[in-house]
């Protein structure tokens, strides 16, 4: 883990963004490539040393694969970017939350897989055997997925991976080959996110009127993603074409996804916002102060139940209850056709001490019982819409979420 100087990263641009109400001056990498807030995650070749008789055997990868990810555990108060040269590095990056996000997460283990064997290749030389790469993968993806089981991205990102090594290797590539067409492959999965929230931006935006006042629930903005997010896509999309608009952010408890990073990323961004605690939404909902909510998702089941950020299901009944839409954003690599319902989605039972305790700081009685699941699931009775790349879905899920997602696989 290292704190990285921004001004060695040859082809990222930089920006500088001055921390509002603070001192400081601080950098946040943008690619010049792509419409996107800020560098969550990405993939970059460096110039390695290889001694002896490696060198001729790493000859195809001679460049060391790296990982770069910001560091979101920290922010926002320190921006630190991390260079990740190993997958266990990865995996322990998507775990302790450095990284997070439904889609980020399917990114980065993508780009964890692709590490793992460019890693082994410059290592150990273009001599290995198709067993022992293909052990080496199935024990990759094991570690990946064992990080965390909600977000249905990650899943999906390695399952993707491991088809196209299959298929590689079907062709009898050499393995600096195999792990050039992964890195290929984690970096379309990137591309392919960075342009889906685009498109969902596009579509969401269309339900934003000039005026409005939004409310969303933790972090699904560029730091979720590979481009400009999910749930606030919409609103930067909106904000750009000139529309008037202000953004109530929920805390997010227990750890505060709301207040440190879309409050973060929205103030970047110039979008007028209030923060508020969670236990607020009633009673903004009430005074009629909320237009609408926007939320992404971490699984949609196959009848458009949503797994999200725990205290979103509250969320969605306040807003039926006060008659506000209530907009779920997300792209098909977060559906799961495979569950027929919310009830099948596994939720993350995360450590009680981030109850107990915020930021490192108890809050309540040594010793006492809480509990932390990490995740909800809001019945699709209660959303409105389901915004996806590929448009804007409305009920009947189940037959319209299968549609969609079967029209684009053929
Ligand atoms: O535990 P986290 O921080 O990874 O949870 C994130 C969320 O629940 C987001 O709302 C979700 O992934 C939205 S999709 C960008």
């Amino acid at each position: 883990m290292i704190c990285c100087n921004a001004a060695t990263y040859g082809t990222i641009q930089q920006k500088s963004f001055p921390f509002r109400g603070g001192r400081r001056e601080s950098q946040v990498m943008v690619d010049a490539q792509r419409p996107q807030r800020v560098r969550t995650v990405w993939w970059e070749e460096e110039k390695v040393e290889v001694v002896g008789t490696q060198k001729a055997q790493a000859e195809p990868t001679e460049q060391a694969g790296v990982v770069y990810l910001l560091d979101q555990s920290l922010l926002p108060q320190e921006i630190v970017y991390l260079r990740l040269t190993h997958e266990q590095q990865v995996a322990d990056a998507i775990k302790t939350l450095k990284v997070r996000g439904a889609p980020a997460i399917g990114v980065t283990a993508a780009f964890g897989f692709a590490l793992a064997l460019w890693r082994l290749v410059l290592e150990q030389g273009a001599s290995l055997s198709s067993a022992e790469i293909q052990q080496h993968l199935r024990s990759v993806g094991t570690l990946l997925t064992g990080t965390r089981p909600t977000a249905v991205n990650l899943f999906w990102a390695i399952e993707r991976m491991q088809q196209c090594a299959n298929r590689a290797m079907q062709e009898q590539v050499t393995p600096p080959q195999l792990a050039r067409a992964l890195r290929d492959e984690a970096q379309m999965i990137a591309d392919e996110d960075a342009a889906a929230c685009l498109q969902m931006g596009q579509y969401g935006a269309n339900l934003i009127a000039d005026g409005d006042t939004l409310l969303t629930h933790c972090k699904a903005g560029a730091l979720a993603t590979a481009g400009l997010g999910t749930a606030l896509a919409p609103m930067y999309v909106a904000h750009e074409a000139g529309k008037k608009l202000h953004v109530f952010v929920d805390e997010t408890r227990p750890i505060l996804q709301g207040a440190r990073l879309t409050a973060w990323e929205l103030q970047q961004e110039g979008i007028p916002l209030t923060l508020i605690t969670d236990n607020m939404v009633g009673h903004f909902m009430r005074r009629g102060t909320i237009s609408a909510v926007f939320v992404g998702a971490d699984r949609v089941a196959a009848n458009g139940d949503v797994a999200n950020k725990i205290g979103t299901y509250g969320v969605a009944v306040l807003a039926h209850a006060h008659h506000i839409p209530f907009y779920v954003v997300a792209p098909c690599s977060t559906i799961d056709l495979a569950l027929p319902s919310g009830e099948h989605i596994p939720i993350e039972q995360r450590n009680p001490e981030e109850v107990t305790s915020v930021r490192g700081t108890a809050i309540a009685p040594v010793g006492v019982h809480a509990a932390n699941p990490a995740f909800d699931v809001t019945p699709h009775t209660y959303v409105s819409a389901i915004i996806t790349e590929r448009g804007i879905i409305r009920a009947p899920y189940e037959t319209n979420l299968r549609e969609i997602c079967l029209r684009y696989s053929q």
